[in-house]
């Protein structure tokens, strides 16, 4: 197996991803920004690492030079993929990430006939977002060739039981909703089209493997991963969120999008996350589960439909994450890929505590 570098790996997620890597035998390059935290992770795992900041286009493309994959943790990732992108393009090293972000998505996928050229993948989104929907999607629309719609409803802390009201995202997760609110707002596809939705409309009521649930539009990156992975022109994401956030984002979604378009309150609500988000504790990594429904409609109006049921979402990106650098090293992929473009419907079953149903118990 080949050398690998986890960019971002003093994040939250970053860590679990080194810390699975290096219980499945791997030695990963451990890659940042800043000396004074990378120090200290690779000491405590035995690895090696290397300062690199993301200005510097010819150091990076010397520290991505020396591996044969990057696995890119380091979000919001509006600002760190395509620097990193241009490095592994130019250098011929593989290319994946745990973006939800959809201009990230769009700008990956830009890339897709360079990275055949090159004879590298481009693979964003091998973490719960979008690894496990993306799946689903591929299987159900599998089902039904002709299908125009698409509905995905994803519950990220589905079951398990949690700690307190802040211990389901991590700041990185948080800041880069912040960074994407006042760009992208809430979409959806309709008629190939992305289109903007009011934050906070159209909430209504799905069926989990574990529960019903209130769910509300959101831009979740399948809406435009599902695109390319099914062509289906009609697509709908939707999110469980926490109770307070629903009640209150219908009322005051349009004055946070248009104060989040301020750069200056932007940077303050990331220092309060920073502060306030340490990242799910273990014990909610351990005992949450989450979970993915899907469904499609065709033009008679047959439908078709399926559901996830997964690991809690962080420890699912771990163990997923590693798994995916594994298949990539010792494959052959080229281009730029969706995931289930890359690894089918049925990998995702391949990652413990997944579990796929056809249907509900009544
Ligand atoms: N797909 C999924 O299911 C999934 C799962 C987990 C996380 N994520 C995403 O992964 C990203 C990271 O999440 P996290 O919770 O691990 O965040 P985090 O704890 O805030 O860590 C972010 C990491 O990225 C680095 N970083 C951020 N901006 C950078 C830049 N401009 N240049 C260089 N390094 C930079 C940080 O370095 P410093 O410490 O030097 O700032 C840190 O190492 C987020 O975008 C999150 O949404 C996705």
């Amino acid at each position: 197996m080949g050398d690998w570098m986890i960019y971002g790996a003093t994040g939250y997620t970053g860590k679990l991803v080194a810390e699975e890597a290096v219980r499945r035998g791997h030695k990963p390059l451990l890659a940042g920004r800043s000396a004074a935290k990378l120090r200290p992770l690779a000491e405590s795992l035995g690895l090696e690492y290397a300062v690199v900041s993301l200005d510097d286009a010819d150091a990076l493309a010397k520290a991505v030079g020396s591996v044969e994959l990057v696995y890119n943790a380091a979000g919001p990732f509006i600002f760190t993929s395509d620097p990193i992108l241009k490095a592994c393009l130019q250098t011929g090293v593989h290319y994946l990430d745990i973006t939800g972000e959809v201009p990230v998505y769009q700008n990956a996928y830009s890339y897709d006939a360079a990275a055949r050229e090159k004879g590298i993948a481009i693979i964003p989104g091998v973490g719960f977002d979008v690894l496990p929907s993306d799946s689903l999607i591929k299987y159900v629309a599998n089902q039904m060739p002709d299908a125009l719609y698409l509905e995905v409803a994803v519950d990220a802390l589905a079951g398990g039981s949690g700690g307190s009201a802040n211990d389901g995202l991590s700041a990185g997760t948080a800041k880069s909703m912040v960074e994407l609110l006042p760009t992208i707002g809430t979409l959806e596809r309709r008629n190939t089209k992305l289109e903007t939705l009011r934050m906070g409309s159209g909430q209504r009521k799905v069926r989990f493997p574990h529960a019903t649930k209130t769910v509300m539009p959101a831009s979740w990156g399948d809406v435009e991963v599902a695109y390319r992975t099914t062509g289906i022109p009609n697509i709908k994401v939707y999110l469980s969120l926490p109770p307070m956030l629903m009640t209150l984002s219908p009322i005051f979604g349009s004055l946070l999008v248009n104060l989040l378009k301020i750069k200056s309150v932007r940077n303050f609500a990331s220092r309060q996350i920073e502060r306030m988000l340490p990242g799910p504790s273990e014990k909610t990594r351990l005992e949450g589960r989450s979970a993915v429904y899907v469904s499609v409609r065709n033009g008679k109006g047959e439908t078709r439909e399926a559901w996830l049921e997964t690991l809690e979402g962080y420890q699912f990106t771990m163990i997923a994450g590693v798994r995916v650098v594994e298949r990539v090293l010792d494959g052959n992929f080229k281009g730029a890929l969706t995931p289930s473009q890359a690894f089918g419907a049925d990998f995702v079953l391949e990652i413990e505590g997944t579990t796929r149903y056809d249907s509900l118990p009544s």
